[in-house]
């Protein structure tokens, strides 16, 4: 697979501390009744972690997929409140890791990303990785450094197929919840330099392969210029994702 085009779009919504049971799994009931180009885009739902046996019931019998948010790399064992990628058979394909919430409030290292995307790997499921600068760094114009420290950190103990494998979430963190969204130009770029990292570590066809997301305040409104881009390939959407219209809106903007 070396062409860009090959790469299939996937859209995931990371609905962070909202939603319990009950309405997640009413919301992922709706966002499954939406019409979606189910045939072109990968659509995932990350409820929080009581959420995800509900929602994952409720998209059973539909293309949907389930992702968590968080998950800890030991399969078991005395680590109150924490939850492993084994827990999640037969519930979840996909977890995130390394969202810019968890490194900045819950002070997860590079180090702690690797370990949770190799375990998530080893699960059998797919690993979102969150990779992105603050606006401090934007503007001392350190993005491409601290992306290629993250990237390079995560990454290094992966084999170039398990790269391959990989979803990365391209979000700047001044992005977040703020209602200003990257320009296409500036996510564009971005995820162009990751691209590059990624070729640099682990080869061509395993940067050709991985896909790479957006995410930061995508909504209705920019997701199309955003998403046309070529090179982003799909999105993870916060705060709109909790509307199934909206989300639906932003999943069919990332259909080729
Ligand atoms: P918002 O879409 O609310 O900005 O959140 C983005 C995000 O952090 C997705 O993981």
């Amino acid at each position: 697979m070396t062409s860009p085009h090959a790469r299939r779009p996937i859209v995931a919504a990371n609905w962070k501390m909202n939603t319990g049971p009950d309405d997640g799994a009413e919301l992922a009931r709706s966002v499954a009744a939406q019409d979606l180009p189910f045939a072109q885009v990968d659509v995932v739902l990350c409820p929080p972690a009581t959420g995800v046996a509900a929602v994952a019931a409720a998209v059973r019998s539909t293309p949907v997929a389930v992702g968590a948010q968080h998950v800890f790399w030991e399969a078991s064992g005395a680590y109150t409140g924490e939850i492993s990628v084994p827990m999640l058979a037969g519930l979840a394909t996909y977890a995130i890791a390394g969202h810019s919430e968890r490194r900045q409030l819950f002070g997860e290292t590079d180090l702690d990303v690797q370990r949770k995307t190799l375990a998530i790997l080893s699960g059998g499921l797919t690993p979102i990785v969150a990779v992105g600068e603050s606006l401090d760094q934007r503007d001392a114009g350190e993005t491409l450094g601290v992306l290629r420290s993250q990237v390079r950190r995560v990454f290094e103990a992966l084999t170039p197929a398990e790269t391959a494998a990989c979803v990365i979430a391209y979000e700047p963190v001044w992005a977040i919840g703020t209602g200003r969204n990257a320009t296409p130009e500036q996510a564009q770029e971005a995820i162009g330099w990751i691209r590059d990292i990624v070729a640099a570590t682990h080869g061509q066809p395993a940067a050709n392969q991985i896909r790479v997301q957006y995410g930061g305040s995508v909504s209705p409104e920019n997701c199309e210029e955003l998403l046309s881009r070529e090179g982003i390939d799909g999105a993870l959407v916060g705060g709109a994702s909790l509307d199934a219209a909206k989300f639906a809106a932003i999943v069919r903007a990332a259909a080729p």
